[in-house]
């Protein structure tokens, strides 16, 4: 087969580890079948508004270990920007056959209505919330939970000093995985995750329990958890550029409850965007560059309107409607055994 030009793109929120997908297709695509790769800017904006850069050995040199992504990214919907038509138009004006797109849910979704729409697309999984279908593990996800624990080390020397209560805050909008690994790996005293409503009276239990053991408590809540009696997320700084709710406070909201409800001083930290920026751990350069060779493979054999996935540690193609058809939820049973160390 005659070498393709293939177009990628970095959709949604970043992800420790993108650059890593990137080099693993470049160098993958060059070396085995004298591909070619452009890189389309800023996610869908960089398709829609015709916004190319070269992508050669060259450009993607030593990105492995870097943050971020080089080719940028946004939460461009392209269906509000021409559709499928208008992408059709920009992929023929500089000759890319297909596409190659790494993103979250959202990002996704838009791939397969593109895909069904004509447009020849492989996609790549990717969020540090871990919250995709279809896949074991997204890139991101592990580094996040890595800085997320080293902080919460932290957190709890100085918490421990003066017998404080420290809340800690991590992402995850829809799921708690973050807060369920960092939270284990910590050992916390409480994991609050959006799965699972908590009552105050049963957060006063398990931090009162921790501190009348002579402990410092460790509470770590994921940024979209809701108390029981809340009927929605905590969000004050209005809707993002897909029209979600911008989240990030719980923690504040919750310390001065706790520290009413337990005498217990409280403090609240946000780890907030910390945990996606900066160098991914070795876990997610491996898989990341893993995915991205695998997309390259899979472009090869036109398996349009699949994405590349891990399943224990095989990297598999599945179709995009397993990532984008359910979130991937914390399940109940491994919350119940955290929750067996909380208190
Ligand atoms: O989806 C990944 C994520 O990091 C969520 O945990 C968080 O709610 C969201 O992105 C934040 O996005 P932004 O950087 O656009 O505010």
């Amino acid at each position: 087969m005659e070498g393709m030009r293939l177009g990628i793109l970095t959709s949604g929120g970043d992800a420790p580890g993108l650059n890593a997908v990137i080099r693993g297709a470049v160098l993958t695509g060059e070396r085995t079948a004298g591909h070619s790769f452009v890189g389309f800017r800023n996610g869908w904006q960089g398709v829609v508004e015709d916004d190319t850069m070269p992508l050669s050995r060259h450009q993607v040199k030593g990105i492995n270990k870097l943050g971020g992504t080089i080719i940028g990214t946004s939460r461009t919907n392209p269906y509000e920007h021409g559709g499928a038509e208008r992408v059709k138009e920009v992929l023929a004006k500089n000759e890319v056959d297909a596409l190659i797109v790494v993103g979250g849910e959202g990002s996704l979704a838009g791939a397969q209505e593109l895909y069904k729409d004509g447009v020849p697309i492989i996609g790549v999984p990717k969020t540090i919330d871990n919250d995709l279908g279809g896949t074991d593990y997204t890139f991101g996800f592990d580094t996040a939970v890595g800085i997320a624990t080293e902080a919460m080390d932290r957190l709890r020397t100085t918490g421990e000093s003066h017998s404080r209560c420290m809340v800690a805050e991590v992402m995850g909008r829809h799921v708690g995985w973050i807060a369920l690994h960092s939270g284990l790996a910590v050992g916390a005293h409480l994991i609050l995750i959006p799965e699972r409503k908590t009552s105050m009276d049963e957060i006063t239990h398990y931090v009162k329990g921790a501190y009348d053991r002579g402990r410092a408590p460790l509470v770590v809540v994921a940024e979209g958890f809701q108390l029981a009696s809340m009927d929605t997320v905590h969000s004050e700084l209005g809707l993002d550029e897909a029209g979600r709710p911008r989240l990030g406070g719980i923690a504040n909201l919750l310390a001065p409850l706790i520290d009413e409800a337990t005498g217990i001083e409280t403090r609240a930290t946000t780890l907030g965007h910390i945990q996606r920026g900066g160098t991914p751990s070795a876990f997610d350069r491996v898989l990341a560059t893993r995915f991205g060779m695998a997309a390259v493979h899979a472009a090869q054999a036109s398996q349009w309107g699949h994405m590349v996935s891990v399943r224990g540690t095989d990297i598999v193609v599945v179709g995009l409607e397993e990532a984008v058809g359910s979130l991937k939820v914390v399940p109940t049973e491994r919350y119940d055994e955290a929750a067996l160390l909380f208190g």
